[in-house]
């Protein structure tokens, strides 16, 4: 059994984390003081979006040097502190890894600029007029993927913002760049590597315009991919260590072959298809409903494709890129408790391992901003002006941030009822939804019934019963379009999974309830204290015969 299957990650997101110094943003002091709060949750690792440095265009996915703390954080001496500081609990640090782009500030890139040709190979410049980039890509941002640098007279290529600009992934001098990086952070003691975008590194030979889309094709899962994944783990020696990587519009084949134990490339991968299913047309800025039946669709077909491939998925709901679940899947009103502890059991009794992000063991909400003032991300305020000039009203735009920005993910962890959620002694820069009077941390743990208190039983469920982290998986209720349940398999252990995503009583089609338990099979966890005749609103039920 790989030691991956049987854990649990946590991302934090230092930022917004908690602020020790008192300056408005959160730091590495706040994460170790932070450290037994995640001990008693009881998590395996701790995965920290990066706190390198960089001039945080992109909130510090914008790395300008891979080995040096960006002061806003930290120190050195304080990451070493927390790596320690974690072990002593039993908790795993996973770093995350940019390594598609640096910051335009990168040294690599400065130099380029400064006319270096050695430098110019690490990055994707191509000759040109100032007013014809080379292809029509557009950028994950808003605007295309080509920015012109008069002090060379060419255009680089930056498939997110412009000062993020992407490294030449076909020349050998950068792979072994990024491999020292990963020895550097090996050697100081942390457990595992998250890859961003990690799928997108591999560019095609030719530069084409594309006809039919923004560019992606030429580069998803581009034609070196598999063997530069292969050769960074085996050159930087980090086999062994849990990594995961972060794949855009990819495929169920690649994927398989990105996380399958024999192609040695990682342990996981996550995927986002499954957090498309509320885009109209699949486009993130058209709102609709999420469509529950293509979303156990999705489920079913990576879950139990990744299942026949041997790969492993990362199974999630919410990061720092992703608007809260709650409010997406759930109801953040009346049904919040339940429905945030009905998702946590969605996909914690998947096959894959489950990452929690900050604030979701609570049941955090979307922001709720009424202001474009409100707003920091680079991607929100490029498409809030997108939005505008496409004719929305600037109500309208607005509207669709609310429910799509990354910054609702990204407001300050709810610690406390008291000012700026204890989350700081200082105006933060992002602000917390009014409600975290209400949902908090301090309040979550005067609550026996919370959703802490479940995520608490659901990690403790993993960690006990092989059948969680081991079993089979087939997918139950296809044809029922209220409801996701899936049944997992060891020997001849049985565990049945039934998630309501109803705000009201439905049925099941395959079996009753009762049915169930007429075949031996007895409530081992729910959101509701016994199993009633049907599944209540947003009710999950896990039943097992063991
Ligand atoms: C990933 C990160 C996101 C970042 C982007 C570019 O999607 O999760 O926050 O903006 O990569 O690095």
């Amino acid at each position: 059994m790989a030691d991956f299957h049987n854990k649990v990650v946590y991302q934090i997101y230092p930022k917004s984390f908690k602020d020790a110094n008192g300056d408005g943003f959160g730091d590495l002091a706040g994460v170790i003081e932070k450290l037994d709060y995640l001990a008693e949750l009881g998590v395996d690792y701790l995965w920290l979006t990066p706190f390198f440095l960089s001039p945080q265009n992109d909130n510090g996915y914008d790395v300008a040097d891979y080995r040096r703390i960006d002061p806003s954080f930290g120190t050195m001496a304080e990451v070493e502190k927390l790596i320690d500081e974690a072990g002593k609990r039993g908790l795993g640090l996973m770093f995350d890894m940019v390594f598609n782009h640096t910051s335009t500030e990168h040294e690599w890139f400065q130099r380029a600029l400064a006319g270096e040709e050695k430098y110019q190979e690490y990055y994707i410049f191509r000759e040109g007029e100032p007013d014809q980039p080379p292809t029509n890509w557009a950028s994950k941002f808003g605007g295309p993927a080509w920015a012109y640098a008069p002090e060379v007279g060419k255009w680089y290529l930056h498939l997110f913002d412009k000062t993020q600009a992407d490294l030449n992934w076909e020349n050998p001098e950068v792979r072994r760049e990024l491999q020292e990086v990963l020895k550097f952070w090996k050697e100081k003691g942390i457990k595992g590597f998250r890859f961003d975008v990690v799928n997108l590194i591999s560019k095609p030979a030719e530069f084409a315009d594309d006809m039919e889309g923004d560019g992606r094709r030429f580069y998803t899962d581009g034609r070196h991919v598999h063997e530069f994944l292969q050769e960074m783990v085996r050159e930087s020696g980090i086999e062994g260590m849990v990594t995961v990587g972060e794949m855009s519009s990819t495929t169920l084949e690649n994927c398989i072959r990105y996380s399958c134990p024999q192609d040695k490339e990682l342990s996981m991968v996550f995927n986002f298809h499954h957090l498309k299913v509320d885009y109209k047309d699949g486009d993130k800025w058209q709102l609709m409903p999420p469509d529950i039946k293509s979303l156990k669709e999705l489920f079913a077909r990576w879950q139990e494709g990744m299942q026949a491939g041997q790969g492993w998925n990362a199974t999630f709901w919410c990061n720092h890129d992703q608007p809260r679940a709650v409010s997406r899947f759930g109801d953040e009103g009346t049904w919040r408790k339940k429905s945030a502890k009905m998702l946590g059991a969605c996909i914690h009794l998947m096959r894959g391992t489950p990452y929690i992000y900050q604030g979701e063991e609570i049941g955090m909400t979307n922001a709720g901003y009424a202001s474009i003032d409100q707003y920091r991300d680079v991607e929100s305020l490029n498409y809030y002006e997108i939005l505008c000039r496409e004719g929305k009203s600037s109500a309208e735009a607005l509207a669709i941030l609310a429910a799509r920005s990354r910054d609702n993910g990204r407001t300050p962890m709810q610690w406390s009822a008291e000012a700026y959620a204890g989350f700081s002694s200082h105006e933060p820069w992002l602000l917390p939804p009014d409600n975290y009077k209400k949902i908090n941390v301090e309040a979550a743990r005067q609550d026996k019934d919370s959703i802490f208190a479940f995520y608490q039983q659901l990690i403790r469920l993993r960690h006990e019963r092989e059948i969680i982290a081991e079993g089979k998986i087939s997918f139950l209720e296809k044809k029922n379009e209220d409801v996701i349940a899936y049944e997992r398999t060891l020997g001849a252990e049985r565990l049945v999974v039934l998630c309501n995503f109803r705000g009201r009583e439905v049925s099941l089609k395959e079996k009753s309830l009762q049915d169930y338990q007429a075949e031996g099979l007895h409530r081992v966890l729910g959101n509701y204290e016994d199993v009633g005749q049907a599944l209540r609103p947003y009710e999950v039920v896990v039943l097992a015969n063991s």
